[in-house]
């Protein structure tokens, strides 16, 4: 046990009661370690506000969503009225809920972004790999989140999209059909679903992104932020033992991070007084009218933000399992030929490709479709194994990286996009492109991200005081 301390003689009342609570409970310890002495480097730019934005839409949503389920009736029955009514109704409702609605594309925005900042920037490389694996498994927690959450309106495309979505695990081989009647807790999406769905949605995934995020706070500040550079400001301290290219979080950032709120807020703000449904794509036009059992909309899709992994999914047709199979055949021959291991892992390799096709071609391609679908989140996770860069961040790797995330990002969006369209013969095959290149990225990151010339590292991070 610490020493107790006395305050010092003639102090205040504010310091006198700071001091009895830090002889019980280390507050000005815990501030000191994790703000005022948390040194950042100098040198972040704007990709470094979406964090701090993550953290605001999460508390908004919480806070929001508390007020939402002041009124709101996880009822079949009831529930598409009771949303009605908050919107009509209950005084400042409609601005709860646009709030709570707009947060949660505003969230998936800001996170997007924020992994983005990740990947251009190397921030997942040694030694903040766990940093990253807790965001991957926020992101999936955020998208089981929303899924749970798009159903509780219980509009019609809050009962097809989730009717659509559970019977893909239906397509997994053997537990599938039990698997989707378990989530289900019934038949057909019903009131069993429309219950779990809340409890879920309103206390177990919130409770498990919330010790996520500490998690992944934790180990950012274990090992300290990344920065535009990759230049690690630890290896370079002054005599104090402060990194040379550090500075306080508190007041330098915190300060900082308020310019990102404000503008995150006018955007924010914009979109749920002028469009809070913003074309359909916040707020789906179907999802105005009440859940029908019996009336399955001409179109189904998913959110914006899910239909990049959708439109994957339906990619995933008898055509592009072919395709795969032939790639799978090509790679182990490619391996045999030019592959620079040895004679037993070229045969393994040859012999896991011959399984793979087997698998490929015995399982339906919806099954396949639900593995590219979830594969296509999964491989994040091993981004810091995949990237064999010597450097961390995109500004030092070849010029070819810089062009080679661009087509990403512009896939990405293509994706998106086409998830939210109706199937065509075209959008297919852009889509199928989309996804070949989506998990070539991925896959061939341990060769291309060696290649090229890389420039020089600077020694000290580059910062231009403005
Ligand atoms: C609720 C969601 C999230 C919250 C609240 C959150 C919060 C934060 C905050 C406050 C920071 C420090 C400020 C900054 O670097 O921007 C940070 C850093 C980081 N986050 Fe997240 N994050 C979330 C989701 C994610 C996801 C989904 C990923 C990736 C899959 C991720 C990966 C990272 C990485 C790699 C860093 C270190 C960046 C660097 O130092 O360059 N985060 N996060």
């Amino acid at each position: 046990m610490a020493e107790y301390k006395e305050a010092p003689a003639g102090a205040s009342a504010g310091v006198k009661l700071m001091n009895w609570i830090d002889n019980r409970f280390p507050a000005t310890k815990m501030w000191n370690e994790q703000v005022a002495e948390y040194y950042a480097p100098k040198n972040l730019n704007f990709w470094y506000f979406f964090g701090s934005l993550a953290l605001l839409v999460l508390v908004l949503q919480i806070v929001t969503g508390i007020f939402l389920v002041m009124n709101y009736k996880p009822d079949a029955s009831l529930a598409f009225a009771s949303v009605e009514y908050i919107m009509r109704d209950v005084p400042w409702g409609w601005l709860v809920r646009y709030m709570h609605s707009t947060g949660a594309s505003a969230f998936f925005v800001v996170v997007y972004l924020h992994m983005y900042r990740g990947m251009i920037y190397g921030s997942y490389q040694k030694p903040r790999e766990l940093i990253w694996i807790f965001g991957c498994l926020i992101f999936l927690c955020l998208m089981a989140e929303a899924f749970m959450g798009y159903l509780l309106p219980w509009g019609q495309m809050s009962y097809w999209g989730a009717q659509v979505i559970i019977n893909l695990f239906a397509a997994i081989p053997f537990v599938g059909p039990d698997l989707a009647i378990l989530i289900r807790g019934d038949y057909v999406v019903g009131d069993a679903t429309l219950n779990r769905f809340f409890s879920l949605h309103v206390i177990a995934v919130p409770l498990v992104l919330l010790g996520l995020v500490v998690a992944h706070l934790i180990a950012l500040h274990e090992v300290g932020s990344n920065n535009p550079d990759g230049i690690e400001i630890k290896a370079k301290k002054d005599a104090q033992g402060h990194p040379l290219d550090g500075i306080p979080f508190h007041p330098y950032y915190s300060v900082h991070d308020i310019m990102g709120v404000a503008g995150f807020l006018v955007v924010f703000t914009a979109v749920i007084f002028f469009a809070p449904e913003l074309g359909g794509y916040f707020l789906e036009y179907n999802n105005f009218i009440p859940a029908d059992p019996l009336q399955t909309p001409l179109h189904i899709s998913p959110v914006w933000y899910f239909t990049p992994f959708y439109s994957m999914l339906r990619a995933t047709t008898d055509v592009m399992v072919n395709v795969l199979a032939i790639i799978v055949a090509l790679a182990a021959v490619f391996n045999l030929i030019k592959g620079k291991s040895t004679g037993k892992a070229k045969i393994a390799v040859l012999v896991a490709a011959a399984i793979g096709i087997f698998l490929l071609k015995t399982f339906d391609a919806k099954f396949w479709g639900v593995v590219v679908m979830g594969g296509a989140v999964v491989i994040l996770v091993f981004m810091p194994w995949l990237d064999r860069s010597p450097v961390k961040s995109i500004r030092y790797r070849p010029d070819g990286v810089k062009y080679l995330y661009a087509v990403f990002v512009v896939f990405f969006v293509v994706q998106g996009y086409l998830g939210v369209q109706p199937p065509s013969a075209v959008g297919t095959i852009i889509a199928q492109i989309g996804t070949i290149f989506y998990f070539g990225f991925f896959l061939l990151m341990p060769w291309w991200s060696q290649l090229g010339t890389f420039k020089k590292v600077p020694e000290r991070v580059t910062f231009k005081p403005h």
